[in-house]
């Protein structure tokens, strides 16, 4: 594994992306892989190093409002709005794309996802590519996304794509998706840290919300963001022992029951943090099983991304 594919250059990074190359980028939710949206090359590449079947949509990354603009037929007030409040930050905006748009980065929808990441290295990358790139998270499809430069490594040891190091992520899980049907209606395809709660202050009281069914969100599918060993979710009362992961172990047909907990902090910002993080060091730890007991606190909306995380993670619900 080459530790001279991480680096701290913002320049070296978009020389390689001005040229048609692909490489992975920091952002404040997790590590993305990223390409330019001007080079096809580089966007088919990240479907292939990925494993990601291609009608799972790309996200664009852009340095603000302005490049955002010039991707989608129209800018409403909402959007406008949105961007102002919560860019750069992690919040993807889905609207009508322009066509100019290769297909291949929308997966033949009508629309496009944008978003401003909140990371100075990499709206510095974007800025000296002078055009946005597209970025899903830089983990092979269906996995754990990553959120340090060493997570990227470990993913993907045989490529030599170069990775921009820009620390550990400060949010730690993916953007919010939220899709502008029009000015007052939204609907949120994927939850992140910006809440309905966050959005509708943003917004006002008259916007109307509606959660979409999964195909609408094609790549958020309902068994995604799987850690290498099976994760079980207790999400009843009962004590996390040796009996439960036994029980857990019979129902997934696994010769052994040897189990390690994973203890949420409290906090849902510090759980949301180092929650893949965590389910990588735990897959790694010569377990059979992980188990992690779903957050009951329903007061704080911050738990709501982490329990569409857990649930989509685990192999098993008890
Ligand atoms: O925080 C994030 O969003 C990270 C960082 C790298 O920015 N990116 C990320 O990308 O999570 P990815 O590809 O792993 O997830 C993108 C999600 C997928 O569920 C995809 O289906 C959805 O966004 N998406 C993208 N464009 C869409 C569109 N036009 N319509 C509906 N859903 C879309
Ligand atoms: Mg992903």
């Amino acid at each position: 594994m080459s530790r001279d594919r991480i680096t701290t250059d913002p320049a070296r990074i978009a020389d390689i992306l001005r040229r048609g190359g692909v490489a992975a980028i920091p952002t404040e939710t997790v590590y993305g892989l990223a390409g330019s949206i001007e080079s096809r090359e580089a966007i088919a590449r990240i479907f292939e190093i990925k494993e990601r079947p291609l009608f799972d949509p790309l996200i664009v990354h852009v340095t603000g409002a302005e490049q955002a603009r010039a991707l989608v037929m129209e800018w409403p007030e909402t959007a406008e709005r949105l961007a102002q409040t919560f860019w750069p930050g992690p919040l993807t905006l889905v609207l009508p794309k322009r066509t100019v748009l290769d297909p291949l980065i929308t997966a033949n929808l009508e629309t496009v996802g944008v978003r401003a990441p909140d990371h100075p290295l990499t709206l510095k990358a974007i800025e000296l590519v002078g055009a946005p790139v597209a970025a899903p998270s830089a983990n092979r499809f269906g996995r754990t996304s990553p959120t340090t430069a060493e997570h990227v490594l470990s993913e993907f040891p045989e490529h030599d794509f170069p990775i921009l190091d820009g620390g550990a992520c400060a949010v730690g899980l993916e953007s919010t998706v939220v899709a502008i049907d029009s000015e007052r209606a939204l609907r949120i395809l994927r939850p992140g840290a910006v809440t309905a709660e966050a959005l509708r202050r943003a917004l006002g009281d008259d916007v109307g919300f509606s959660t979409a069914p999964s195909r609408e969100s094609p790549g958020h599918s309902p068994k995604h963001y799987q850690p290498a060993i099976p994760l079980v979710l207790v999400a009843s009362v009962r004590t996390i022992d040796d009996d439960l992961a036994r029980e857990a172990a019979a129902e997934l047909s696994l010769a052994r029951a040897d189990f390690v907990e994973l203890e949420l902090n409290p906090d849902p910002r510090l759980a949301a943090r180092s929650l893949y993080a965590d389910l990588r060091r735990l897959a790694g730890s010569g377990a059979a099983l992980i188990l992690v007991r779903m957050p009951a606190d329903a007061s704080d909306p911050g738990w709501e991304a982490i329990r569409d995380r857990l649930t989509r993670a685990a192999s098993l619900v008890l």
